[in-house]
């Protein structure tokens, strides 16, 4: 059942009521304040980025930030020379070579120009990253055994460049490193005395990259660094509490996940210390956004573009879809679930709720990889409802952004979610997301409004949110309402580049006038 408090306020809307979007406003560095001459040189350095490889959100960022910071810094990315990089068509100039350090063996520094003008810098090391399958593994799902040496090797690169080394001829003025891969940038840089400022934004803080402690020696990591204060965690090495402990400030994807991360439910043994970070004002939230891409009126990988109001052509996106997932001809709701498979998706849940979307009337269409183990039980899902339930393990953009244009609801019932993308996109093209209420989905979704949220991670939570879209389903004039609003919905990277740019600034600022 829908909320009564909420119905009227969607009723009532109609699109030509709606404020401009943010998007008109784009930060400049005179609203800034930042003098456009002195453009700061950042290095963002990261596991994946959407252009060359990506297996997350994480790819999405890299490839959306750095460009949407373009126009007021230069921002240059280091991401390792997986066969995804080398192989690409952007030629690859080498402008630098660091030498071998403890275990770590020496690389060499490819410059690459996309078309648009981003640079990357490709870090070289064939015995490190020169195989086949995701950054972090081999086709079968299983990681790496010497991912501490090769994601040692990117921070450690890091660093290098930061202090001037390798003949790169750019040295950054900041370094902002993503997630446990990057983790260990800011530590080398502290060990060395650089002085240069650090930010560590956290996308998933249960990925940790903890090791033994007896790698302290094959990764160069001094003594000390083994301390509450350091980089133990429990007795071992995390890679993520590097970042987190020698970074100058640390930022994470949503306002409200900032403030979950410090408790115990969502802390991931990492509360304390983050709870204590967030008092100093070292930890705060920065949202992201989607990029420009995201339009559904002129997004190439559509077959039909459709704008607001034209539910005719949302309707050929459907059709679509049901085709693509062998699903029967309906005139029910068509749920998509675009994911990663494990267990932060809460896709257990999925299945628990799926004989109950199916006998309202409901079908699911379901695209992701992951652990095997939820691969196998998608699998099994689409088995026992033939025509109803399609699966395609596996991932492309083109498929996913046909299911976000397709369908009517997107099920993202996650357990926990640093910000969440795919609720925006969904909402973008005019699917509404059934999510639970933890995270950037709790930011970027308005219960009844643009979507349905649920508090508890149970089948009766989700399936009082569900009941409430089945009901609106049933109201097209409702459901065309908060398509519209969700579809209007002002996601864009404005918003974050100006925390950011600021950020960025007072790093700077901060690290020139404090004494030595
Ligand atoms: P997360 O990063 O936790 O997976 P987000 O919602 O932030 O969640 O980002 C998901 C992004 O990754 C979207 O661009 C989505 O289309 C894409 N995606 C979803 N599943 C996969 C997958 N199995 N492999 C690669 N990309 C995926
Ligand atoms: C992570 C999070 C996701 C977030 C993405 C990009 O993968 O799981 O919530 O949107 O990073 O920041």
């Amino acid at each position: 059942m829908i909320s009564a408090a909420v119905e009227p306020h969607v009723e009532q809307f109609s699109p030509e009521h709606r404020e401009p979007l943010a998007a008109d406003f784009t930060p400049t560095a005179k609203t800034l304040g930042t003098d456009p001459k002195n453009k700061r040189k950042v290095l963002f350095v990261t596991s994946e980025i959407a252009d060359l490889v990506k297996t997350g959100g994480l790819g999405d960022v890299s490839a959306a930030l750095p460009r949407a910071m373009r126009h007021l810094h230069d921002v240059r990315v280091l991401i390792p020379g997986y066969p995804q990089v080398l192989e690409s068509d952007n030629p690859i100039h080498l402008v630098g070579e660091l030498g071998g350090h403890a275990a770590l063996p020496p690389c060499k520094i490819g410059r690459m120009d996309l078309a648009d003008g981003l640079v990357i810098y490709v870090l070289i090391c064939p015995e490190l990253y020169q195989r086949e399958g995701t950054p972090y593994g081999a086709n079968n799902g299983r990681d790496w055994p010497d991912n501490h040496i090769r994601f040692a090797r990117l921070g450690l690169a890091a660093a290098e460049i930061a202090a001037g080394e390798g003949m790169v001829h750019w040295k950054p003025d900041l370094v902002h490193a993503h997630d446990w891969p990057a983790g260990l940038s800011p530590a080398y840089m502290h060990w060395r005395g650089l002085r240069t400022p650090t930010l560590f934004t956290i996308h998933n803080l249960a990925y940790q990259g903890v090791v033994s402690r007896a790698c302290c020696p094959e990764l160069a990591i001094p003594e000390h660094a083994l301390q509450q204060e350091g980089m133990e965690f429990y007795g071992k090495l995390s890679f993520l509490k590097a970042g987190l402990a020698y970074a100058s400030h640390i930022t994470t994807v949503s306002a409200t996940y900032a403030r979950e991360i410090t408790t115990p439910s969502f802390g991931c043994g990492l509360d304390g210390f983050l709870a204590s970070k967030a008092q100093q004002g070292l930890l705060s939230g920065i949202p992201n956004g989607i990029d420009e891409s995201w339009d559904s009126a002129s997004d190439p990988h559509l077959a039909h573009p459709f704008s607001l109001n034209d539910w005719q052509g949302k309707a050929a996106n459907a059709r679509q879809v049901r085709a693509l997932f062998a699903l029967e001809p309906s005139s029910g709701p068509l749920f998509a679930v675009v994911s990663r498979l494990v267990y932060q998706k809460g896709l257990d849940l999925t299945l628990g709720v799926a004989e109950y979307i199916v006998r309202q009337g409901g079908q699911i269409a379901i695209i992701g990889r992951g652990e095997p183990e939820e691969e196998q039980a998608m699998r099994e899902l689409a088995l026992r409802h033939p025509g109803q339930i399609g699966v395609r393990i596996g991932f492309n953009e083109t498929d996913a952004r046909r299911m976000f244009a397709g369908s009517d609801f997107l099920l993202m019932p996650s357990r926990y979610e640093p910000c969440g993308l795919s609720q925006m996109y969904a909402q973008r093209f005019g699917s509404l997301p059934v999510a639970r209420n933890t995270g950037g989905l709790a930011d970027t979704i308005e219960n009844g409004v643009t979507g349905f949220l649920f508090d508890e991670s149970t089948l009766e939570s989700y399936r009082e949110a569900l009941g409430r879209a089945f009901y609106v389903y049933d109201k097209p004039n409702l459901l065309n309402a908060m398509r519209c609003l969700a579809m209007t919905q002002p996601f864009n990277w404005c918003q974050a580049v100006e925390p950011y740019a600021r950020l960025y600034e007072e790093l700077v600022e901060n690290a020139r006038v404090t004494p030595r």
